[in-house]
């Protein structure tokens, strides 16, 4: 990053620590109390960062002089703060009825949702029930197909997966995402189309990949009852907040279940778009997930700066970003449950944050969004964590664990830990020359020294952890919410709206263009580049050959 990117309002502070190892900041045990905030289930351990008492301070004043709290405030309230959209950003409003503190927002969005809230609820204990026929359903549903993409997949799929051990028994779900053919032509195999109930969540409805897939299981459910279309509308529903495109597309009235403008897509888990999460674990769960972050949103309406999760976690991000310079950040979930955290992390943070002007329309003066990667450990460490450990380039990590595990192989859950335990420490610790060399037993003193130079990490490197006490509804509802309020507050000190998504239109619009000279509608293809018309010309040519 060029050094002007950089908060030069760190740079002492940023001067100071690079002469100071982590192995030393962790011997202050009052530094290590202090970065370590609890929010009901969530333990998060900053104490690996690179962050003394005094950084700490001059990030805790930076984000005091933002006005962050009017900001927070103005969205809980309904403002329309994503003003390239001209709407207001009330996902916290759906899950207002877990919250202890009174909800800021509009009457009519409060009510709107409860009743969209009981309708779920309804839907959800007549399918538990085995006769959903009032709400349009066929009987004898086993699978569940969600169909979408981007906010309208990666919150269920994160959520139905990381809550498997709370799944009702009976149901088994979906998820169809791609407009990779592969995906819709094996769940096709896989599957009954007389037992299958597909829903189609797309906020927009006209989302290219959910409603070609959606046309490809409806045709191959039309083909089980031999094209009777009431028949095949009773294995369909839909979410959007275009409900005339969703009907107009052929699921009845009744089965639409709403979304609405002022809830953004990848904020959309606790909106109906989560239907096939309350199907999968029923509504009991469902709410307690609304609790959950319920729980986060009201801490983080009350709790002051140094106690505040997403705010401390936005603050360091923001200071391994603008101040450290660090490109990527990669979060290492230890449980196999959280295996798509990292792609629901991708979309929040990714989109919502790689902006580089401001809402009128200024270039921003500091880098915005880190590339966000990852996967489960240990898997992790047996790939990618040697690079990590003593490769040239500082990737600050996200370690996040879950004390109490949902089986009782206890032996397997101590070693899952202790390796998330010893991968921090290693990170930070490191481990210098002179121990590698007293080690190094065999050969003559140079072949010593090289090896010890081979076997010396620079440690320093900084990670965070975040510790759930269990994996429940409550506690994956707070680490949801956590995130969410994080980018919301890297947003606010950023200076962009973190609630639009300009930056994925053009790559639709070309493909749009190019689709025709794919099947053969397009003879003329002058209007593409080189690059592009070069390809078309090679694909044509193997598949014709
Ligand atoms: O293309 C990006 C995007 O608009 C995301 O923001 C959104 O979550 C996804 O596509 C799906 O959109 P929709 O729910 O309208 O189908």
């Amino acid at each position: 990053m060029s050094p002007e990117r950089r908060s030069s309002f760190l740079a002492e502070h940023v001067d100071r620590l690079a002469r100071t190892h982590l192995r030393e900041l962790l011997k202050d045990t009052a530094r290590g109390k202090r970065l370590r905030q609890r929010a009901g289930p969530i333990l998060l351990d900053l104490s690996r960062q690179k962050l003394d008492e005094a950084a700490l301070e001059a990030l805790g004043a930076h984000v005091e002089a933002s006005a962050w709290q009017a900001a927070r405030d103005a969205m809980f309230a309904g403002e329309v703060i994503n003003t390239s959209e001209q709407r207001a950003v009330l996902h916290t409003a759906l899950r207002a009825s877990g919250s202890q503190l009174a909800s800021p927002a509009p009457r009519e969005a409060l009510d709107v949702i409860e009743q969209a809230l009981q309708r779920i609820g309804a839907l959800v204990q007549a399918v538990g029930q085995g006769d959903a026929s009032d709400f349009g359903i066929a009987p004898g549903i086993t699978d569940i197909v969600n169909i979408g993409i981007g906010g309208s997949d990666l919150g269920p799929r994160l959520a139905v997966r990381a809550l498997a051990p709370f799944h009702v028994p009976g149901l088994r779900s979906h998820f169809l995402t791609n407009v990779d053919g592969q995906s819709a032509y094996e769940l096709m195999h896989a599957l009954d189309p007389k037992r299958t109930l597909v829903i189609i969540v797309s906020k927009t409805f006209t989302t290219q990949e959910t409603l070609l897939n959606g046309g490809v299981l409806r045709d191959w459910i039309s083909r089980a009852y031999e094209g009777d279309a009431k028949a095949v509308s009773r294995h369909f529903l839909a979410v959007s907040a275009n409900v005339a495109a969703a009907e107009s597309w052929g699921v009845p009235a009744a089965q639409v279940y709403p979304m609405w403008d002022f809830v953004g897509g990848r904020f959309s888990l606790w909106s109906a778009v989560g239907l096939s999460l309350a199907l999968a674990i029923g509504m009991y769960n469902f709410r307690a997930l609304l609790a959950g972050a319920a729980h986060i949103d009201d801490h983080f309406r009350s709790a002051p700066w140094h106690e505040n999760l997403p705010v401390l976690l936005s603050l360091v991000e923001l200071w391994n970003r603008n101040a450290q310079g660090r490109g990527s950040r990669a979060v290492v979930p230890y449980a196999d449950l959280l295996t798509d955290l990292t792609s629901y992390l991708q979309q929040l943070e990714m989109e919502s944050l790689g902006k580089q002007v401001s809402p009128q329309g200024q270039p921003v003066t500091q880098a915005t969004s880190a590339v966000v990667w990852g996967s489960v450990g240990t898997n992790a460490q047996h790939a990618y964590f040697q690079a990590l450990h003593q490769g040239t380039d500082v990737v600050p990590l996200e370690f996040i664990g879950v004390v109490k595990p949902a089986h009782d192989l206890r032996g397997n859950h101590d070693a899952l830990l202790s390796n998330l335990l010893a991968q921090a420490a290693a990170l930070a610790l490191g481990k210098t020359f002179d121990e590698a060399l007293a080690e190094a037993r065999d050969g003559d003193e140079s072949a010593r020294r090289a090896l010890a130079a081979q076997r010396t990490f620079p440690g320093d490197r900084p990670s965070t952890v975040i510790m759930l006490d269990a994996l429940t509804p409550e506690s994956l509802g707070a680490l949801i919410a956590l995130y969410e309020h994080k980018v919301f507050m890297l947003g606010h000190l950023w200076g962009i709206n973190a609630f639009d998504q300009w930056g994925v239109e053009l790559g639709k619009s070309i493909a749009r263009q190019i689709l025709p000279a794919l099947d053969g509608g397009l003879e003329d293809t002058s209007a593409f580049d080189s690059a592009t018309r070069a390809l078309l010309e090679a694909i044509h040519a193997r598949r014709t050959a």
